[in-house]
Parts: structure tokens; C-alpha cells; sequence
């Protein structure tokens, strides 16, 4: 038998050994796609340093693999809903996103995009619905006694089950629809004068014209398009918790809303690890042009035939080796320069000395890397923020925006040879990788520090805005501005009366002197 004392010591030493004197408990509300990709990269990190992390995750998702080992745990929840309805609703999306979106105005794209959020309605509400009306899952989220809740508030109900088990939340990724959720309802500030309207396809430079088009979006944004169907879930957070609340509400809850408060934008990009060996051999076989990196997302992994043969002919009058990330059917024009993959180490590639250009549909982890790495982009946009993202590359002079769906292969293979052989576009990109690498403490490690902070002290209610507080139009100083207006106006009035009463009797004086 070991001596209780050993045991201790060893308990010890194992705390001393992790370095963890305040580990918590962490539950996280992720989503699918890039958005868990870049979740993880906190996830796995806050597991590193000794915390107890748990992913409620829905059955049928498609980037979170629960059932490999990982040093996550994670609570299924399994859904009546199909996985054909969640397929449908992916494929229809796909479908509309890569034929379609790239050919709409922003004004257009965003109403598709509120087609789409909006249809995903029933499915969201069921998922919701699994989790918190069933007793045996909520009495053991609540037996589990969590610190923290990291919720991704580009779907509903996170921060509802963060209510009900009264854990504190951050929110990570920022994206809603024009920014309404961030600016609405956690009071990040946002004037329509140099603060581009996202999906507004502007920048923070906007001419006089550019400016009318942003405060239009952003009323567009506050009072026609939106998200989530506010009225619906307003009503069903206010069953849910007994009282009556809202969405947006719940939501400005949070303690920390994490990119709006901190710069933590590229959190998840790494040095470059060694290439698998064949992949170092393709691109060693280049010689002293490069290679060029070719990938369209997590989401797009093929094209329509026409497409990828405009594309796949393009690439094949470029001296560069290409790497593309293709599952569709191999392009009948597909030079013998391009090799096609299922997957790519992005990340590796990117920060590859032999890696020249980055053609790129314009994600946010994808748009990081390159910045990371500083390799020039051509962006092919299809949806959601990436319009943006490719503008904003290109004001910074390091991308050429593109349109899959108008651009010929000529005007394809333009692009690419200007960011390949205009010096300027190296340049531009490696004037924004110095200035990101230039930082006291990496993005990870801010994000990890704030997350443990929230946890320390349980909650940080001191960082949050008073705006919180304010109605709109305190908010907006209306009623001061009003306040201020009727003085002005009373001392006007008061002024004027003055005079012409003083006018009236002088002249009557002048009149009698006259008489007289
Ligand atoms: C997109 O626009 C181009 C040119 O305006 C047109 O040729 C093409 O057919 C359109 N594509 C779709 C899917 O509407
Ligand atoms: C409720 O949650 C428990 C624990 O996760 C699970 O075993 C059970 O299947 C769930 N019940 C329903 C009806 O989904
Ligand atoms: C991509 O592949 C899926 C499934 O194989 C198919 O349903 C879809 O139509 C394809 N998309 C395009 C644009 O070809």
C-alpha cells in the first residue's frame, strides 16, 4: 500500500508538473466548418494546460470528429433531424454560394444569406431544444459545475444554456450579418463614418458616394435584413428561461465578446511544419519558380465542369508547380504543373520558402495565414465575409480580387502572374506579416489569457460597456442634444423677443419725441 502522504506528494507534484494552480472546467458551444477549426485551436491549447474541456456537439456535424481521441471530451447530442436534412441544407447552400453568390450585388448576397440563416431555423431549434429540455443532460451539465461556457455565437443558444446552468461566457468569433449582433447587442461601436458595414464590400477609406451606401447598409442591417429570427427566438429564450428577455439580450451577456476586444485574429496560425515527403518532392521539382497554393475552403471542395476547366487551363500556362485542394472530377484542361489533393497542410504550404502566390476564396483563417506566412493572394470571394476580406487584402495592396463567375482564363491567368511577378504585392503582404508578428504576446496566448481570466474571477462584468445600460437614444446623447437645442432655442427666443420689444419702445419713444 502506498502511503496516503506519497499520494499526496505525487498529486503534487503532478500540479507543479502541468503548472496549472487554477484549472477550471470548460463547456463550449461550437459550429461546424472553419468555425470549429479555429475554436479548436483555443480548445485544444486551454486542454494543454490542464483545464477540463467538454464540446456539446451536435450528431450530425461535419468538422468535429468526437468519436477519434482528442483532448476534448465531448457530449453528443443526438438530433431526430437527419443527417440528409443537414446535408440538404449544406448542398443547397454550396450550390447557391459557388454559382450564384459570386454574381450578386452585396445588397443581393445578403438577402441569400438571410434566406439561408433563416431556413436553418427549425433545424437550430430542434438542436436547442435536445439540449435544454432534456432534464438528465441539464441536471449533469449543472452537476458538472462549470467555470466558463466559450460559445460561437454565429448560431442561437449557447449563451441560452450559459443562462440556465448561470456559467459566465465569451464569445469567440465575430460574424453576424452587418455586424448587428456585435453592434446591437454587445455595444461594440461602430460609426458608419469610417467603419466599413460587413458584407458592405467597402473599407475604412470610403469616398462620399461609399459612405452614403455604408449608413444605408447599416439601416438595412438594424431594420429590414437580419440573422436569426429575432421574434422567434425572443420568444422562445423567454419560455425558456420564465421571464421575458430577448436574443440580443442574452447574448450582450457575454463577458467578453473575444475579436472585439482583443486582437486576437490569427490565433491559430503556427510556424510551418515539414511538407509529407511527396508533397516536398512536388514542390522541390519546381525549381526557381515555386509553387502556387490553390484552395477554396473547408466548404468548396468542387467546381461545375465548365469552371474548374477555365481554372485548371489557366493554371497550366503558369511555370509555377501548382498545389490545388480539388475533390470534384479531375478538369479535362489540368496541366501536368497542377496535382490535385483531397487535403492540404494549408498552413504548412503557406510557410513553405518555395510557396509564391495563394489563390484563396478569401476565409479568415486562410487570409491569416497568408498574412502569417506573407504570401500574395488571389481571391476568388463566393459568400459571407469573404467578399470583404478580399477587399480589404486588396486595399492593402497584397491580393487581386477576382469573379469566378464573370472572369475569363485570360483575365485568371492575368491576376496570377501580376501577385506572382509584381514585386509590389511581396512586399505589400510582408509589410503586413512584420506588423503582425510584431506583438508582445502571440494571439493565442492573449486569447487563452483572457479566457482564464474570466474564469479567475469568475465573470468580467468591469470590462463591459456601461452602454449596456443606456437606452438609444441615451445612447446616442438624443436627449442631450435635444436638451442642448431647446436651451439654444429659448435663449434665442428670449433674445429675440428682447430686441423687439426694446425695438418697439424706442421707436415709440422716437415717435413721441417726434409728436412732441
Ligand atoms: C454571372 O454573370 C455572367 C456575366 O454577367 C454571366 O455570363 C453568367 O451566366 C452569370 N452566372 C450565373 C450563374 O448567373
Ligand atoms: C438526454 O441526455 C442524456 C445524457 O446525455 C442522453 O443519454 C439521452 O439520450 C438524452 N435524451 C434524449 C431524449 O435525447
Ligand atoms: C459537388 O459535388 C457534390 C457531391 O458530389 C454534388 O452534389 C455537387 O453538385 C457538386 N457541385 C458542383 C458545383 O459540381
Amino acid at each position: 500500500m502506498v502511503p496516503e502522504k506519497w499520494v499526496s506528494a505525487l498529486l503534487l507534484l503532478q500540479l507543479c508538473w502541468t503548472g496549472c494552480g487554477n484549472c477550471g472546467k470548460v463547456l463550449v458551444w461550437p459550429s461546424d466548418m472553419s468555425h470549429w477549426l479555429n475554436i479548436k485551436t483555443i480548445l485544444e491549447e486551454l486542454a494543454d494546460r490542464g483545464h477540463e474541456v467538454m464540446v456539446l456537439t451536435p450528431s450530425h456535424i461535419f468538422f468535429v470528429d468526437y468519436y477519434q481521441p482528442s483532448t476534448v471530451n465531448f457530449e453528443v447530442i443526438f438530433m431526430e433531424i437527419g443527417r440528409e436534412t443537414v446535408e440538404d441544407l449544406l448542398n443547397d447552400f454550396l450550390e447557391l454560394a459557388v454559382n450564384i453568390m459570386p454574381n450578386l450585388s452585396s445588397w443581393q448576397s445578403a438577402k441569400k444569406m438571410q434566406d439561408v440563416f433563416l431556413r436553418s431555423t427549425a433545424y437550430l431549434k430542434h438542436l436547442c431544444e435536445n439540449v435544454i429540455y432534456n432534464q438528465t443532460l441539464m441536471k449533469k451539465l449543472k452537476e458538472a459545475n462549470y467555470n466558463i461556457m466559450i460559445i460561437d455565437p454565429v448560431v442561437p443558444c449557447g449563451d441560452l444554456i450559459a443562462e440556465l446552468l448561470a456559467v459566465p461566457f465569451v464569445h469567440t468569433l465575430r460574424f453576424s450579418m452587418g455586424g448587428t449582433m456585435e453592434k446591437n447587442c454587445a455595444k461594440l461601436p461602430s460609426p458608419p463614418s469610417y467603419v466599413p458595414v460587413p458584407m458592405g464590400r467597402l473599407t475604412d477609406r470610403m469616398t462620399f458616394l461609399e459612405r452614403v451606401k455604408n449608413v444605408m447598409f447599416s439601416l438595412l442591417f438594424d431594420f429590414w435584413l437580419q440573422q436569426f429570427d429575432t421574434r422567434f427566438w425572443d420568444q422562445f429564450y423567454s419560455e425558456a428561461l420564465g421571464k421575458p428577455t430577448t436574443l440580443c439580450e442574452t447574448m450582450g451577456k457575454a463577458e467578453i465578446y473575444l475579436p472585439n476586444f482583443e486582437f486576437v485574429g490569427g490565433l491559430h496560425c503556427k510556424p510551418a511544419k515539414p511538407l509529407p515527403k511527396e508533397m516536398e518532392e512536388f514542390v522541390q521539382s519546381s525549381g526557381e519558380h515555386g509553387v502556387v497554393v490553390f484552395s477554396l475552403g473547408s466548404m468548396v471542395t468542387n467546381l461545375t465542369e465548365e469552371k474548374a476547366n477555365l481554372i485548371a487551363s489557366a493554371l497550366a500556362q503558369i511555370p509555377q508547380k501548382v498545389l490545388w485542394r480539388y475533390k470534384g472530377v479531375k478538369p479535362a484542361t489540368l496541366g501536368a504543373n497542377t496535382q490535385l489533393y483531397d487535403w492540404i497542410p494549408q498552413n504548412d504550404l503557406l510557410g513553405h520558402p518555395k510557396t509564391k502566390a495563394f489563390i484563396t476564396h478569401g476565409g479568415t483563417n486562410g487570409i491569416y495565414e497568408a498574412i502569417y506566412h506573407g504570401v500574395p493572394m488571389v481571391g476568388l470571394p463566393m459568400f459571407a465575409d469573404q467578399p470583404d476580406n478580399i477587399i480589404h487584402m486588396k486595399a492593402k495592396g497584397a491580393a487581386v480580387d477576382m469573379n469566378m463567375n464573370t472572369m475569363t482564363s485570360a483575365d485568371f491567368l492575368n491576376a496570377l502572374r501580376t501577385v506572382i511577378n509584381d514585386p509590389s504585392y511581396k512586399e505589400n503582404v510582408m509589410r503586413l506579416s512584420k506588423i503582425h508578428h510584431d506583438q508582445p504576446l502571440k494571439p493565442l496566448d492573449r486569447a487563452v489569457f483572457w479566457i482564464e481570466f474570466v474564469m479567475r474571477h469568475k465573470g468580467a462584468k468591469h470590462l463591459r460597456p456601461a452602454a449596456h445600460d443606456l437606452t438609444w437614444y441615451q445612447y446616442h446623447s438624443l436627449d442631450v442634444i435635444g436638451f442642448l437645442l431647446a436651451c439654444v432655442a429659448t435663449v434665442i427666443f428670449l433674445v429675440t423677443k428682447c430686441c423687439l420689444f426694446s425695438f418697439q419702445k424706442f421707436r415709440k419713444a422716437g415717435k413721441k419725441k417726434k409728436r412732441e
